[in-house]
């Protein structure tokens, strides 16, 4: 098919889905945000207490997860079995979780399995870990965004601390540092740059220029 996918990799909390999102908006492609995935399947072995030392529990608990996403206006939401659980995967138990559970390779293909389908035929920006290497290794655009840990961190802290005035800035950055260590490390397509892929630092970067950055690089294939 000929349809075009942006592939946006890269550590957490880098900014991916702010440009991603924007991107979305400005070239009327869908954005499928890959980590919510991740995060809803962590919260359903949460609630249900699914052993996932058990590879047999997990492949069973994964037939029984159904994730959609449903756009309203601007706001992209993620249904777990038909439940909007948009709030809930942003929360600090999920984030202290999800890297675990997304290590786990029976998890891996099923969620690999139904992004691949998501982007067959549709013009998509997509973003988390493992797209430019694992998912679609044929996108035609590849972007690869690291920043700063600190500012990294500062930037999720403020969007965290709005619902949780307790949270400190030490708890979030030990999250992001502990997360990035077992996405790169871990043995199920871990996070890495691919060969092909365009390095974007956003340390310093306006929104605005980070977003003129990438247009230039999809343009030639729109
Ligand atoms: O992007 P976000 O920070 O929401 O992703 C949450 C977690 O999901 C990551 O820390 C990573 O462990 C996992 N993830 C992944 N592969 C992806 C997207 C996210 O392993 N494609």
């Amino acid at each position: 098919s000929n349809n075009i996918v942006v592939a946006i990799d890269g550590y957490s909390s880098c900014g991916k889905s702010t440009i991603a999102k924007a991107l979305a908006k400005k070239l009327h492609f869908v954005y499928i945000d890959t980590g919510a995935m991740y995060r809803a399947v962590t919260l359903y072995f949460l609630r249900n207490q699914v052993d996932t030392t058990d590879a047999a529990k997990v492949t069973e608990a994964l037939d029984n997860v159904h994730i959609t996403f449903r756009s309203e206006g601007e706001q992209a939401h993620i249904l777990l079995n038909g439940e909007d659980v948009s709030d809930e995967i942003r929360e600090m138990h999920v984030a202290s979780n999800v890297s675990k559970v997304a290590a786990i390779r029976e998890v891996r293909h099923a969620m690999v399995k139904q992004q691949q389908l998501m982007g067959k035929s549709i013009n998509i920006i997509m973003d988390g870990r493992d797209i430019g290497t694992t998912v679609f290794p044929d996108a035609q655009v590849k972007l690869f965004m690291t920043a700063d840990p600190k500012i990294r961190a500062e930037r999720r802290y403020k969007e965290l601390v709005v619902k949780n005035p307790e949270i400190t800035m030490e708890e979030v950055f030990d999250n992001l540092a502990l997360r990035d260590h077992d996405d790169t490390t871990r043995e199920e397509s871990p996070l890495v740059q691919a060969d092909d892929a365009i390095i974007l630092d956003n340390s310093h970067l306006t929104p605005d220029e980070q977003l003129d950055f990438a247009l230039g690089k999809i343009k030639p294939f729109t």
